[in-house]
Formats: C-alpha cells, structure tokens, sequence
C-alpha cells in the first residue's frame, strides 16, 4: 500500500538554547503507512511532528511534506499545505465554549466556507462523527464528554476535512487500556479506509506494535532506530529493543 513519500526529514537538526533535540536526523514516511515513533520522555518526539506542520522551523536540513519544503513556507504556501494535515495533539483540546459539532465544523469553516452551504458543513460533520460513534453527541459541551470520548471527537476534528497526513501526539496518554485500544482501531479504520498516512507519537508498545508499518525511536538526539517492528526487535540497540518490547506493555 505504500506509495510516494509523503514526509521526509533531511538531515535535519534542532536546538534550544544549548540543547540539541534532533541531531541530522533524516527518515521517509510513505503514502499509506503508519509511522509510530517511540523514545523517553523529552527526546524530540513533539519537536518532530511541530516541524511536520511548520509551527516549529529546524535549524538546518529540510522538512519535505509533499513535495514542498514546509520549513521554506509562511502564509498562504503554509495554510495549503495545512490544508491537508490534519493533527491531534495531546494539548490540543477542543473548544470549550463550542459544542462538539461546532469544533468540527471549525476547520471545514475555515479552510472550505467559500464553496460548502452550511448544510453541507453540517452533513459532513454529522458523518464525521458518526465513523467515530459520537453522532447522538454533537449538541454536547466538551466538559459532558468522557476522556476516551473527547479523544474522539480531536480525532473526527482532525479528519473532517480528510487530510492525506494525520499526526498524532500520544492519543492514548490519560486513557485506560481498552480506550486506548478503541482509538487505536479508530486510527486503523482510517488508515485502512482511506490510506491516510499516520505518523503517531506513542508511549504504548502494544499500540504501536498493532498499529505500526514503520517505527522510529529517538534517542539523545539521534534516530537510533528505524524499520518495522520485525527488524526493531532483532537491532542491536538495546534500548530499541527494550522501548519495542512486549514485556513494556
Ligand atoms: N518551544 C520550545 N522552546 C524551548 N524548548 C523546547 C521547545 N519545545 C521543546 N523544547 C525542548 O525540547 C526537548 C524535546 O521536547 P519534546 O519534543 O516536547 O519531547 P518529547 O519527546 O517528550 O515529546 C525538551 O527538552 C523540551 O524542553
Ligand atoms: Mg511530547
């Protein structure tokens, strides 16, 4: 299933102050496929995906989304090609002045009003949330929705406008295992209905070794491991293997 790259990191590099977060990094994601990317806290995982969606500019190498180097873009170039990367960070909530329906019709709004009726944005809302199971919610406030149910409506908010790339940051934090597990089939149904590529930050090893084509573990800066849960498991890094191992979950 895999096709045309559709993120590529190019040597790229990355500092705060003093510290190095990411050290020449370079790495593909194709068309398709879902990357899990694995490391210690404050190893460069959120730094990653900010880079993919240019909130954040590395220092040197390039950042190809597509074919265009999101690191070289500012205004209409960058609003684009954020047009089709849709993104479910951990901090990032939901609105929660805005009723579940609302928070979804946002985007649409925003990027699609000129050529959608509201009847329009309203029925593709309603469908977005009834493929994650929260139709009978829409006229909720945030604040009546349960964490795993919150998780959800991100999800629907970061696909409604059917992007190609989905980035999420840690969808399971916070969660129990068999919510965490009911997100993970979420992102699964997708990747699989829609061949939208995922790239999933991750703490949990038995999600991602379900849900992952390709994993990446950071460590120190550097990419220490790359390659599908197979060859991950088999790396002479033992950290790789400790950070893929079963036994973690
Ligand atoms: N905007 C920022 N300004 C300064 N330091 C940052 C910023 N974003 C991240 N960092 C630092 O970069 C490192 C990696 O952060 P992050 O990618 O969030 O880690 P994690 O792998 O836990 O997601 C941390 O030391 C963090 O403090
Ligand atoms: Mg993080």
């Amino acid at each position: 299933m895999s096709g045309q790259p559709v993120v590529e990191f190019k040597q790229v590099s990355k500092s705060f102050g003093q510290r190095k977060v990411l050290d020449h990094v370079s790495f593909t994601v194709n068309e398709g496929e879902v990357l899990c990317i694995l490391g210690r806290s404050g190893t460069g995982k959120s730094v990653t995906l900010k880079l993919m969606i240019g909130l954040l500019k590395p220092d040197s190498g390039s950042v190809l989304v597509g074919s265009e180097d999101i690191s070289q873009l500012e205004g209409d170039g960058l609003a684009k090609i954020r047009r089709d990367i849709g993104f479910l960070f951990q901090s990032a909530a939901l609105f929660d002045s805005f009723t579940v329906g609302d928070n979804l019709a946002l985007p649409v709004k925003h990027f699609d009003k000129k050529h959608k009726s509201p009847k329009q944005i309203q029925t593709e809302v309603e469908d977005m949330l009834r493929q994650v199971g929260l139709e009978k919610d829409v006229n909720k406030l945030p604040s009546e929705l349960s964490g795993g149910m919150k998780k959800r409506a991100g999800l629907a908010r970061a696909l409604v406008l059917n992007p190609k790339l989905l980035l999420v940051d840690e969808p399971s934090s916070g969660l129990d295992r068999i919510t965490a597990s009911e997100i993970d089939e979420l992102l699964m149904k997708f990747n699989t209905e829609r061949n939208t590529t995922m790239i999933i930050v991750t703490h949990d090893v038995r999600g991602a070794r379900k849900l992952a084509d390709k994993v990446a573990v950071l460590d120190e800066g550097n990419l220490v491991g790359f390659g599908t849960v197979e060859e991950l498991d088999r790396s002479d890094n033992g950290l790789v293997r400790e950070l893929i191992s079963e036994s973690q979950s």
